[in-house]
Formats: structure tokens, sequence, C-alpha cells
């Protein structure tokens, strides 16, 4: 009997052998972190909204016992200054060189469309916990990509549906200039004039510009029966602020999708009372899911949470979902993909669960300010899905 063995074979045996090795299950605890890359606008009129998101996503892990199906997550964040121009750059430096296993973000469709072009090339896992841009689910969608948001176009329409129910006959809009404004626009105006409205002004300023003077002048002149508005952030504090100053609150009535009035309303005080709007989420849900959620991010955090609070926590239970069907192994990726596109999300909105395209089939709930609070009034329209326009997958 020998020991010693032809160099040729011993190769061979080794390479199988280190096979074998990789096929079989790491034990969950010597794998290292997973490691999530957050790009969101954690500078400028974005910054609540994201850290609100971040903040959603956390107290889900921190729930689990700071794990995902037994893995660690180690987090690496950039701030993407709400700019598209760098959004490239900066979603690389997290593929490339910081080697993160998914990519959570961002806020601002804008980044959010740039974001989407570079993980349909690298592959890598996105979930979106707000960018609302419709080709993120739509011509540009990917299996990779989910959201757990909503479409810039969903809360249009469902708000317009809303208006166009209160018998408005004519309106205005206005928003900032960019993807999340125009889409949203758009789809307010396809649900006001489905419903036999007619959108008679579309007045925008740049975003993030809160110069709205001039254009609620014009408003103020032309009298319509209502005006829509997008507006988020420090910037919905401001416009809701200025369009009370202005003496509109009393003169012409003013909607939004729930935006105008979500994670505002502090700062927006009496400005903002009675203001009706539309949106996935209430901060008064009498539900026993949407109750633990708020008590648990309220010990957390020391503040109520938002829309984009409970955006991002559902972001990380639709990552745990992938990964509970992998036992924690991210190099699965189809296998994930598989159960992500599968899930029923537990979220504290209700449930709900994707369509085709990756983008959540929801309800929109009627809200009215009552008291530095959303209360929901109603359901504007239930199980409204993106049509998602030009997938392919
Ligand atoms: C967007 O840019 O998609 C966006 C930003 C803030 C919101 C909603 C949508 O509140």
């Amino acid at each position: 009997m020998t020991h010693s063995m032809p160099t040729s074979s011993f190769a061979a045996r080794a390479a199988a052998l280190a096979v074998a090795a990789l096929s079989l299950p790491m034990p969950v605890s010597a794998q290292a972190p997973l490691k999530v890359g957050l790009m969101m606008s954690y500078t400028g009129t974005f910054a609540s909204p994201s850290t609100m998101a971040e903040r959603g996503f956390q107290l889900f892990v921190q729930e689990q016992g700071g794990k995902l199906a037994g893995r660690e997550i180690q987090y690496v964040k950039v701030d993407d200054e709400s700019d598209p121009s760098k959004a490239t750059d900066n979603v690389n430096k997290l593929i490339r060189r910081d080697n993160v296993d998914i990519i959570v973000g961002p806020v601002h469709s804008g980044v959010g469309l740039a974001m989407a072009r570079a993980v349909r090339e690298s592959g890598t896992l996105m979930i979106v916990p707000n960018a609302g841009a419709d080709a993120i689910t739509g011509a540009m969608c990917a299996p990779n990509i989910f959201r757990t948001s909503f479409s810039n176009w969903q809360t249009g329409y469902a708000t317009g549906v809303a208006a166009a129910r209160k018998a408005y006959r004519n309106a205005m809009t206005i928003t900032w200039n960019y993807a999340a404004g125009n889409e949203m626009v758009k789809g307010f105006t396809n649900g006001f004039e489905a419903g036999g409205g007619k959108v008679n002004r579309n007045l925008t300023l740049p975003f993030p510009n809160v110069e709205f003077q001039a254009l609620l002048t014009e408003i103020a002149a032309q009298k319509p029966d209502l005006v829509f508005a997008f507006f988020a952030g420090a910037g919905a504090v401001k416009f809701v602020k200025d369009y009370d100053a202005a003496g509109l609150r009393r003169t012409v009535p003013l909607m939004g999708n729930g935006f105008l009035t979500d994670g505002t309303l502090q700062a927006q005080g009496e400005s903002a009372q009675g203001l009706v709007t539309a949106l996935h989420y209430g901060d008064v849900l009498d539900t026993a899911r949407n109750n633990a959620f708020r008590k648990g991010f309220a010990a957390a955090y020391k503040v109520d949470p938002d829309v984009y609070a409970m955006q991002g926590y559902d972001a990380a239970q639709l990552l745990a979902a992938g990964l509970l069907a992998t036992g924690g192994n991210a190099s699965r990726r189809d296998d994930m993909i598989v159960a992500m596109r599968k899930a029923t999300i537990d979220s504290p909105r209700g449930t709900f669960t994707m369509s085709p395209q990756h983008n959540p089939v929801q309800d929109f709930y009627l809200r009215e300010v009552e008291n530095g609070q959303n209360v929901v009034k109603g359901v504007a329209i239930k199980a409204l899905a993106d049509p998602g326009r030009g997938c392919r997958m």
C-alpha cells in the first residue's frame, strides 16, 4: 500500500474535494455578513424621507435579532445628493469597490433610473424603497430589480380617481419638473379625466426649487375647482405653508398624493389641517400589524414613522423572503428572485404582492389631515397595479 499519489491524480482529487466543499451548505454562522448598500439622498430636500426609509429597513432587521436568515447585515452608505449625474459613479462604487450583495435605494426618481441602468448590467439585486420612476418596473424592468413603494403613475392615478369622485371638474397641477412630478401629473390626469374631470394647466418649477410665489399668484388668478400638487420632504413643508399664507387654503381646494403631508405634518402645523390626499398608507390604519410597526418604530427612534419608513421596512421584509428561501445564501440569486416574486408581504399598509414587473399591487387610501395625523377615511382604489408598460422579462 502506498501513500504516495501521482501529482496529477492528487490534484484532481483535491479539485473534486474543493468542488464538493463548495456545494455543501456552509454553516450559517461561518458566512461573512451580508453587505447591504444603502444609496439615498441623505442631504437636501429628501433627507428626511431617506433617513426614514433607512430606519424602517434597519428596524425590521433589528426585530429579527440583527440578522436575516441567519446572516449578519453590514451596511455601506452612499449619499446620492438627489443628483442623477452622479448616480452611475455612486452605484458602480457600491457594486465594484464595496462588493455589496444587494442595493437598497433610492428616494429620487432621476437617481433611480441611473441605478436601474447600472444593475441591469451587473445583475446586482436592487430593492427600491421609494423612487417611483415608472420605467424602473416598466421599460427598464429586470429580474433583479424590485420595488416596495409605488410607481409614480399609481399614486397620481389613485388621487385623480378620488378627486373626480368628489365632483371637482377642472383642475390645475403644480410640481417639480422631473420624472416623479411629471409622471404623477400624468397619472392624476388619467384618473381625473376618466372620471369626467379636465386638467387645464400644468405648472412646474425646477427640482428642488421652492420659490412658489409666481405660480401661486397664477393659481389665484385662474381659480380652478382644484389644484393637484406633488411635492415631498422639505419642499412639501414649504409649499403647504406658502399655499396657506397666500390665502389659497380657503379659496382653492388642494389635493395631492400623500407625499404632500407624509413626514411633514409637524412642520406644516395648522396649514395642513383638512388636506385630503391619497396614498398606499395612513398613520391611523388601525390594524394589529400597523400598530405594532408604529409602536416599534417610535420606541426605537423616538419619532413616529411615515410612508418612507414603512416602505423601507418592507424592503427588508422582501429581502428576508429571498434569503429565507436560500438559507441566507445570496449567491443563489435566481432562487432568491423566485421567492421574492412570489412573496406576500405582511406590510403595515396591508398585505401586498408583486406585479409581474415587480411593483406592489396595493390599495390606495383616502386620507385627511386631522390634528397632525393622516387619518384614513376610506379606500380611493383597491388593488391598483401599475401597467408596467414596456417591460419584457
Ligand atoms: C421620486 O423622486 O420618485 C419621489 C421622491 C419623493 C417622494 C415620492 C417620489 O415622496
